[in-house]
């Protein structure tokens, strides 16, 4: 693999963790708080995936807002106007995992410029990174609106390489969703898998190139692969 010149971020799961809604869903409706964060978000997926599939775009805060409304009938929960506001406003303050702001710091320090290339409409985007203090942090944030279709169509992946004007194996994009990993590999870019939860990888023809367990181990990596000091590593190479 190149030594990478820039950095390349999903959102969603990789550095902000969307089950921040659970403890919301959890208030509104007890004991259901982690079932409904995590049908929510399957649901999700698949609607991004189906719009794509039907090609008629609806922007991810819809997908969003679809996707409650399929879990509540889906679990028999009552779903008013203003609680599915409420629920979805909160997909718009997620939280980072624990080690991002310092593992971005770290790699901000490396001088490597880190994008995010999401699914997330423009807006859903620039509001969650606000309001985690982490605008500083990025040169790009990069909307699938602009192309009005989702991950892991390839049309998708080449906004980065465009913005960052750099070649695609230049590039490391780092997710951990397992199938995002793979489509972004399958258009070109090296992959670092971010694999939080011990899961195993999709079966969709293509292998990262790295294997992490948090953006922690990443900016590890890139020290290690820039000449910076050295920090322990709990990466994998597969
Ligand atoms: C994203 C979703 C797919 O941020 O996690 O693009």
């Amino acid at each position: 693999m190149n030594t990478p010149k820039a950095l390349v971020f999903d959102l969603y799961g990789t550095l902000y963790n969307v089950h921040s809604v659970a403890a919301r869903c959890e208030a509104q409706y007890p004991q259901r708080g982690n079932e409904i964060s995590t049908l929510w978000r399957q649901k999700q997926l698949e609607y991004t995936w189906l719009r794509s599939l039907m090609g008629e775009y609806r922007n991810f805060e819809q997908a969003t807002r679809d996707a409650l409304v399929y879990t509540c009938k889906h679990l028999g929960l009552a779903l008013d106007e203003a609680a599915c506001d409420m629920l979805c406003q909160e997909y718009l303050r997620i939280q980072p995992f624990p080690e991002v702001p310092e593992a971005l710091r770290r790699l901000n320090a490396l001088g490597l410029p880190l994008a995010i290339l999401s699914n997330g409409s423009t807006h859903s985007i620039r509001t969650v990174v606000q309001h985690s203090g982490l605008e500083h942090a990025f040169a790009h944030l990069i909307s699938v609106d602009a192309v009005e279709i989702f991950k892991p169509h390839p049309r998708v992946y080449e906004l980065a390489e465009r913005r960052l004007a750099l070649q695609r194996s230049d590039i490391l994009f780092v997710s951990s969703n397992a199938w995002d990993a793979a489509g972004a590999r399958h258009y070109g870019y090296p992959a670092c898998w971010v694999n939080r939860s011990g899961g195993c990888f999709d079966e969709l023809g293509q292998q990262p190139d790295h294997v992490v367990t948090g953006i922690d181990a990443l900016a590890a990596l890139m020290e290690a692969r820039l000449g910076a000091p050295r920090a322990a590593t709990s990466e994998s190479a597969t």
